[in-house]
């Protein structure tokens, strides 16, 4: 024993954090590299004065339940849709996210994917791989041209202005659509802000950075597929419930877009049946922040805001201030 706070870190982590956490805390942790089934989960946070957890944790009233000793959450990303936010504020219990440090690694990946698809770099790779390129030819691989083309931004915050400020040099028109107005995609980018529906119309590349919250569920779904143009693209580097992968699977294979580059799903680590077979479509394992300083810099907060939330300080990425009061 050594009288130290005891914490859960339901994931090894980068080490950088880890040491933080070490300073302080007696740390437990899953030390295998994959996501604790839920029943050894609720197992291994009976005594934890605090946890860090992942969005493949899913923390609800049952998981707080289990966490009574808990005096913090904090979670190793920035979406935080893992996590009963509303019940844990009911509990008075601080929840933290990880924001900033993986806008401009989330922001390349919507880019990476976007030319992936548009200029058919897998199926390009598969060819020469496979030995079968025959030579150069007129027809090979004709993709979608980006320069000058219409950028389609959903979502107006911090990684949907990221992924429009580096249409820097393509000289692009940018839309974006958003409940509210954001200054800096309308002042420093010259973004037009639009509906929904007339941003699907007129995009050529349609990227989603919105969160998933029951308003965003199925945002893109059948009806959005179909007014989008032929033509275009759809990017998802967000959360996979924003689009209706089956219908997307459906408006891929009917040719009703071009083509889709994906880094999320909707039943991970699942992707939507008939997904895989086809040749539109560029698909990462949810890697978008993996990048050195993204996931060192993910670590690294996440161990601040436990470290605050179990020392009974205000945690600096605080989701939920009020349980501070006034
Ligand atoms: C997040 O942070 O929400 C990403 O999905 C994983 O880094």
């Amino acid at each position: 024993m050594t009288g130290r706070p005891k914490v859960f870190v339901t994931r090894r982590i980068p080490e950088v954090g880890l040491e933080l956490l070490r300073e302080r805390f007696e740390v437990a942790m899953n030390a295998e590299d994959r996501p604790l089934s839920r029943a050894e989960f609720l197992a291994a946070i009976g005594d934890a004065e605090g946890l860090l957890c992942l969005l493949t944790d899913k923390v609800d009233a049952e998981a707080m339940d289990a966490a009574a000793k808990a005096k913090g959450f904090a979670n190793y990303a920035v979406g935080f849709d893992n996590i009963d936010l509303a019940e844990a504020t009911r509990r008075g219990i601080p929840v933290s996210n990880t924001p900033d440090v993986l806008t401009d690694a989330t922001a390349e990946m919507a880019w990476a994917l976007l030319f992936a698809v548009a200029r058919r770099v897998v199926e390009s790779d598969g060819l020469m791989r496979s030995g079968g390129w025959k030579g150069w030819g007129p027809l090979q691989f004709i993709g979608g041209d980006v320069a000058g083309k219409t950028l389609g931004v959903v979502g107006g915050g911090r990684i949907g202005q990221a992924f429009a400020g580096k249409s820097r040099g393509f000289d692009m028109p940018i839309l974006y659509c958003d409940e509210r107005p954001s200054e800096a995609m309308e002042r420093d980018l010259g973004a037009r802000r639009v509906s929904l529906d007339e941003l699907l119309q007129e995009s050529d590349f349609v990227s989603v950075h919105v969160p998933l919250l029951p308003s965003t569920r199925h945002l893109v779904d059948a009806a959005a597929l179909r007014r989008m143009k032929r033509t275009a693209y759809l990017i998802n580097t967000a959360r996979g419930p924003v689009v209706d992968e089956a219908a997307l699977v459906e408006a891929l294979r009917a040719g009703r877009i071009a083509g889709a580059g994906l880094d999320v799903y909707e039943d991970e680590p699942r992707a939507a049946e008939g997904l895989a077979a086809l040749p539109n479509v560029v698909m990462t394992p949810h890697t978008a922040s993996a990048t050195v300083s993204s996931r060192n810099g993910m670590a690294v907060k996440a161990a601040r805001n436990l470290i605050a939330m179990v020392e009974g300080k205000r945690a600096p990425d605080c989701l939920n201030p009020g349980v501070y009061g006034a």
